[in-house]
């Protein structure tokens, strides 16, 4: 009886060990299973290849189960030693994920790359290293396109995304910690630049190594050009977002954000643009925050601010297309503001916006006496009154100077909104890498064509 009490004990204590060893989290290096494979059944990972010579595609979906930490590593697929067009990699449900720079050496060797990272937990970016043969591969790198949903970021570094035609960058219903000066380099056109349902803690500088972006012709693709949508940006630094854009109408948006401080130049938007900024809330807005200079048209609606340097929106220069409404300004003190259009934050060629101030008593005087607080609260809502009928009577007396633009045809944008939700957006990057490799016709150019498959 003994003995085999014993080996109870022991077979307890090694499923224990088992256990804790899950528990501790050795990580999962991610691999496409050998294609004879018969043992399936840890394969996290489907691995696709398209036989087709002209267009050769790597489709690699790994499914996690939402416990594991996954390694990212040049063993998830040996890209370099295939004649590949497109590959594509999508990591699924899982609690971290590192992407090292082993992967992103090798993924890169393919001319359209598109990575996703979805509910993948605790995110890890390691900097993408420069091609190894960039000077051969030049004329070939067509696409490089990232989504990460679900995540947490503490980090996107420098030239994240880099040396490639063009690209495309999606980040939804996550949380970022630094988004590092430059994480674009050498993009030549950006496709979509997408932020939705997060939160940032800090842009650090400009998105592009360059200093700016160009976006790309709206021709072959349906994604909006910039759209920050439902974004919290704690800091966001001088020059983060200065965007060109020639030819046909691309699309910059700021819509339902919170930006803590927004510094100057922070959104530059010049050439063949149409800008909405409608419906944020920005604490602190630096001398010429918005630099906005285009064809296009311009909505700056319903946003509050909550404090500016006076030249804050000199930036901003109106023209026909120009509407600026139901915007409302926080100011510090009662001192004839509110009736002092021509002390509103605009440029002059925006006339005198119809505008909402609320007087924001520095918070010391509220903590003092009630009848304080009561006479205070007594006279924001005369200055509201009196803001309000300022603001209608502006309106009317100045008709003919600023031209208002209420569109009729306005519809496009919203239609934008629902092609880039959720369900779609994943495969249009990897319908969009495809599509870029199918434009393209290039192959891997370190290999000729020839190459054995
Ligand atoms: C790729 O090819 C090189 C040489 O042709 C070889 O040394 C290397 O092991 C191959 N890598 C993989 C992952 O097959
Ligand atoms: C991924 O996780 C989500 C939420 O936990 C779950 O609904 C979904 O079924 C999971 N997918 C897979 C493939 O495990
Ligand atoms: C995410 O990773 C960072 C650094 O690797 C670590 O400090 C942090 O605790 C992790 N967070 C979670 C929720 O695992
Ligand atoms: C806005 O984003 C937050 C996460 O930052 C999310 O919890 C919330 O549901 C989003 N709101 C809408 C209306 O999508
Ligand atoms: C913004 O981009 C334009 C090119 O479109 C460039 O001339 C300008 O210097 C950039 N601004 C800054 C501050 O880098
Ligand atoms: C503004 O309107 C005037 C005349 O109505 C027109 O000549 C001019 O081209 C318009 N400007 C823009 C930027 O649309
Ligand atoms: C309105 O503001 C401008 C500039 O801030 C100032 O020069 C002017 O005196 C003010 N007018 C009134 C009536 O307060």
């Amino acid at each position: 009886m003994k003995p085999r009490r014993n080996h109870v004990l022991c077979l307890l204590l090694l499923m224990a060990s088992g256990f804790l060893q899950d528990a501790a989290g050795e990580p999962i290096v991610a691999k496409c299973p050998p294609s004879d494979a018969e043992d399936t059944s840890n394969e996290f990972c489907k691995c696709d290849q398209n036989p087709s010579r002209s267009n050769r595609v790597i489709t690699i979906k790994c499914k996690f189960n939402d416990k594991e930490d996954v390694l990212l590593t040049d063993e998830l697929y040996p890209f370099r030693n295939q004649t590949l067009m497109t590959a594509y990699v999508r990591v699924e449900n899982a609690s971290s994920v590192h992407v090292t720079e082993s992967f992103l050496r090798e993924w890169q060797q393919a001319p359209s790359i598109a990575l996703d990272v979805w509910r993948g937990g605790n995110l890890t970016l390691d900097p993408t290293p420069e091609h190894d043969n960039i000077k051969r591969f030049a004329s070939y790198k067509t696409f490089v396109g990232v989504g990460i949903v679900k995540c947490y970021v503490p980090e996107i570094p420098s030239m994240f995304l880099r040396d490639r035609a063009r690209g495309g960058f999606r980040l939804k219903g996550s949380r970022v910690g630094v988004l590092r000066e430059g994480f674009l380099h050498n993009i030549e056109e950006m496709r979509y630049l997408v932020f939705e349902d997060t939160v940032v803690d800090k842009v650090v500088g400009s998105v592009a190594t360059e200093g700016y972006v160009t976006l790309s012709k709206r021709e072959l693709h349906s994604w909006i050009g910039l759209r920050l949508s439902n974004v919290s940006i704690n800091s966001l630094a001088k020059n983060a977002f200065n965007l060109t854009h020639k030819s046909d109408m691309e699309t910059a948006m700021v819509v339902n954000s919170m930006l803590g401080t927004v510094g100057t130049g922070a959104l530059t938007v010049a050439g063949d643009v149409s800008v909405t900024i409608t419906g944020n809330t920005f604490q602190h807005l630096q001398k010429e925050a918005f630099k906005i200079a285009v064809t296009g048209d311009v909505k700056f609606d319903e946003n509050v601010i909550k404090s500016f340097d006076p030249d804050a929106l000199e930036g901003l220069v109106c023209h026909n297309h120009t509407s600026l409404e139901r915007n409302t300004v926080h100011v510090g003190k009662f001192d004839g503001l509110a009736l002092n259009a021509s002390a509103a934050p605009f440029h002059e060629s925006c006339g005198s916006p119809q505008l909402f101030m609320v007087v924001t008593p520095p918070a010391s005087r509220v903590t003092s006496a009630t009848a304080v607080a009561t006479w205070l609260i007594g006279v924001i809502l005369l200055v509201l009154v009196v803001a309000l009928v300022a603001g209608v009577i502006y309106t009317w007396k100045t008709q003919g100077l600023v031209l208002r633009y209420y569109t009729g045809r306005g519809a496009p944008m919203y239609l934008n909104g629902r092609k880039s939700s959720q369900e779609n957006l994943p495969n249009s990057a990897e319908i969009s890498a495809n599509a870029e490799a199918a434009e393209t016709g290039v192959s891997n150019p370190m290999y000729n064509t020839t190459a054995p498959s």
